[in-house]
């Protein structure tokens, strides 16, 4: 009995504690984020209500086509909390992803956030890895939806004729997003030759080739 009621105590306390550490659950109306004050528990510390503006809940940075003129052929502009300080504590943000004919959005993961994708404009095929690597994919157009479960790798390309348009909502203010080959062949400083040598089953002269093509 004794041992019960510790086990229960003891899960409220964790319980209390996930609360507090990760709850996306505001205390107030809004929380407009001071961008000049360091991130903390979960989020940025709100502006004073009376320096909130109404540009801190509008924002126009989707509007511009990205610049796609890149060796990926796509370019992704993010809506999220540091780009838009009124997301703040809200839970969510978006994207906008331009992809040229042939252009690719790189495998990646988000860390912190599911992601609803709506395609705008154009034809993309659209495809995610499950952690036993089962590989999900469609051939996306116009009007649809798709969904990317949270820190799954996933990418898109565009097998279109034309320019690819997609909209994406995250389930967090600041979804991160770690893109996988970047990530490991372009780190600062570097990881070791022989560690990607190893761990792609390659020479270490095709390590060193790819990271070459992510340096700088
Ligand atoms: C797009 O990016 C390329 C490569 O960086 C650059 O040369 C070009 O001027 C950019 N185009 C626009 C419209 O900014």
């Amino acid at each position: 009995m004794d041992s019960l009621i510790r086990l229960v105590c003891l899960l409220m306390l964790v319980s209390q504690i996930y609360q507090f550490v990760f709850a996306d659950d505001p205390l107030q109306d809004f929380c407009r984020g001071d961008l000049t004050a360091p991130p903390s528990i979960n989020g940025l510390p709100c502006k004073t209500s009376s320096e909130v503006t109404l540009e801190d809940f509008f924002f126009d940075g989707l509007v511009t086509e990205g610049n796609t003129s890149n060796a990926f052929g796509s370019d992704v502009t993010m809506g999220n909390v540091l780009k838009f300080p009124g997301l703040n504590t809200q839970g969510m943000s978006m994207n906008r992803v331009d992809i040229a004919p042939g252009g690719l959005v790189p495998p990646h993961i988000h860390p912190r956030a599911g992601e609803s994708g709506f395609v705008l404009e154009g034809t993309v095929l659209v495809g995610f890895l499950t952690a036993d690597k089962v590989f999900h994919s469609k051939v996306l157009t116009v009007g649809w939806m798709f969904a990317i479960p949270k820190g799954l790798v996933h990418f898109a390309v565009n097998i279109g004729e034309g320019k690819a348009l997609i909209l994406s909502a995250f389930n967090s203010q600041l979804p991160g997003t770690v893109v996988v080959g970047s990530n490991l062949f372009g780190a600062s400083p570097a990881i070791p030759d022989e560690v990607l040598a190893k761990a792609f089953q390659v020479e270490e002269s095709v390590a060193a080739r790819i990271k070459g093509k992510f340096s700088g």
